[in-house]
């Protein structure tokens, strides 16, 4: 048994999909052959949802085939392990949160026992809880398993070997991604060590064949010099790879006020079914708050009553006249403009702002030159959240609302939000199920437990300590 994890770099993501497709026997082989020993079932789980059926308990049958038709307990087991109620297998899948969708397609993954599970993105949308359950269960799973992670955490402490893509190469090595980059990094050093070294070999060899190339006298020792040159291959230069990297630009918050306070805050979108009841809490600057709680609790819908989307059933939330919100919307990657370019979807923020600051914004984002005219429709989940962070960035803020900022980025790109979310200066809310980013950044929370909803005024990890979920 062998779970390998494909380490990717952002550029070659689409290759990893690919090939992702090609082992689920989805797309034509161009030219080589993908071998599967007959029989062998593999189970891929995609992101696109697309449930048929009236109930949960319908939609996850409906993979069973007719001689496993007595075995919908199995289903319904898989349903507890993941969080969902007797009460809930009733239920239309359409009417689920978007974390519990993304579990229901992983039940349904599951039930059909396959041998190779193909996992892309699997953690995105799921909460802590589930994100525990889902890496127990891969811990313990015994067949096969390839899985396209950027939760770091996650991903090491399920694989066994490491697929890298790197410069259109791929190699798979033994043990989790620790210390890869960092190897690369080096072999990468002393190749471009020794190209440097040989490039200067070979400018002398061909000054020295320059100088004497006319005489007869020396006429075999060039011609020797001459093919021995022809023979050393010629070492290409390394090209650098763009990675993310970018500060959220800070509009400084001239007041000593609060920026936001959250007083008695009741909240449902059916008021006998409360989702937030009795809540306070300030934000003052420089303050980055971090929101956690199951799916489904009522994350997305605080940020929504602070960005008055939506009004509160009871008490207020009083929000400064000097407060600028950069918000990046958990579903908002949807709401982008499909027929503009990165270009243009980026200019709709301010069509005031001079072109060259929009193609710096591009650059920034990864979309340099050809790359911002690429259509909205044609991009990766990956590369619409980037176009979202560099509205953002245009715009200027000093209230960040951050939704699952990282759903869709890849590890490097994580990795650089998370420096951009430490390095600001204006406040944060932040919404996130990723345990390592809530240790970095939270320096205090909002909870969503127990069917309460309160502030902890101290970070994450204490929070484990001290008081520790309830829900489960
Ligand atoms: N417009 C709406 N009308 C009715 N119910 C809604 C609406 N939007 C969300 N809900 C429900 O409200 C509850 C809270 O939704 P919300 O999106 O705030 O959850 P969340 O805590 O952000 O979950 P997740 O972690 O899955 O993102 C869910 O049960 C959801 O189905
Ligand atoms: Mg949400």
């Amino acid at each position: 048994m062998q779970k390998i994890y494909q380490f990717h770099f952002l550029a070659e993501k689409f290759f990893l999909k690919a090939i992702l497709l090609l082992i689920s026997a989805k797309r034509l082989v161009y030219s080589g052959a993908v071998e599967i020993p007959r029989g062998y079932k593999i189970g891929h789980l995609e992101q696109h949802i697309n449930f048929t059926h009236n109930s949960v308990l319908e939609e996850i049958c409906s993979v069973l085939p007719e001689d496993r038709e007595h075995e919908s307990w199995k289903g319904e087991n898989i349903l507890y392990g993941l969080g969902f109620t007797e009460a809930d297998l009733q239920k239309d899948p359409k009417n689920f949160s978007g974390g519990y969708q993304v579990k229901l397609n992983l039940a349904k993954l599951l039930l059909v026992e396959p041998q190779m599970l193909l996992l892309d993105e699997p953690t995105n949308y799921l909460d802590i809880h589930s994100i525990r359950w889902l890496k127990e269960f891969l811990q313990e799973w015994d067949g096969e398993l390839i899985l396209i992670t950027h939760d770091r955490d996650f991903m090491d402490s399920v694989i066994t070997h490491t697929l890298i893509i790197h410069r259109n190469t791929f190699k798979k090595i033994p043990g989790n991604t620790k210390g890869v980059r960092e190897k690369i990094a080096q072999e990468e050093e002393i190749y471009e060590k020794t190209r440097v070294n040989e490039e200067k070999q070979r400018q002398k060899t061909q000054d020295w064949i320059d100088r004497f190339g006319a005489k007869a006298s020396q006429a075999s020792r060039v011609q020797s010099r001459v093919k021995m040159l022809e023979k050393i291959e010629v070492k290409e230069k390394l090209d650098d790879i763009q990675n993310l990297d970018f500060v959220f630009n800070h509009k400084p918050f001239a007041s000593k006020e609060n920026l936001i306070e959250v007083e008695n805050l009741s909240f449902g979108y059916n008021p006998e079914n409360r989702l937030i009841n009795d809540l306070s809490f300030k934000v003052a600057n420089g303050e980055k708050i971090c929101v956690i709680g199951k799916n489904g609790k009522g994350k997305s819908t605080l940020l929504k009553l602070i960005t008055q989307d939506l009004k509160p059933l009871n008490g207020a939330i009083k929000i400064h006249n000097k407060v600028e919100i950069g918000f990046f919307g958990q579903m908002n990657i949807d709401r982008l403009d499909k027929n503009l370019s990165v270009f243009e979807e980026l200019q709709k923020v301010d069509d005031r702002l001079p072109q060259s600051r929009i193609r710096q914004v591009c650059s920034n984002m990864m979309f340099s030159s050809d790359l911002a005219n690429k259509k909205i429709a044609v991009l990766s989940g990956g590369e619409k959240s980037r176009v979202m962070l560099g509205k953002i960035l245009l715009k200027g803020a000093n209230l960040l609302l951050l939704d699952e900022p990282t759903n869709h980025l890849d590890m490097e790109s994580c990795d650089s939000l998370k420096e951009a979310i430490k390095s600001f200066e204006g406040s944060i809310i932040l919404v996130s199920h990723d345990e390592g980013m809530l240790k970095e950044i939270s320096n205090k929370l909002v909870v969503f437990d127990d069917n309460k909803t309160f502030t902890f005024e101290d970070s994450y990890e204490f929070f484990l300590k001290r008081r520790g979920w309830k829900d489960s």
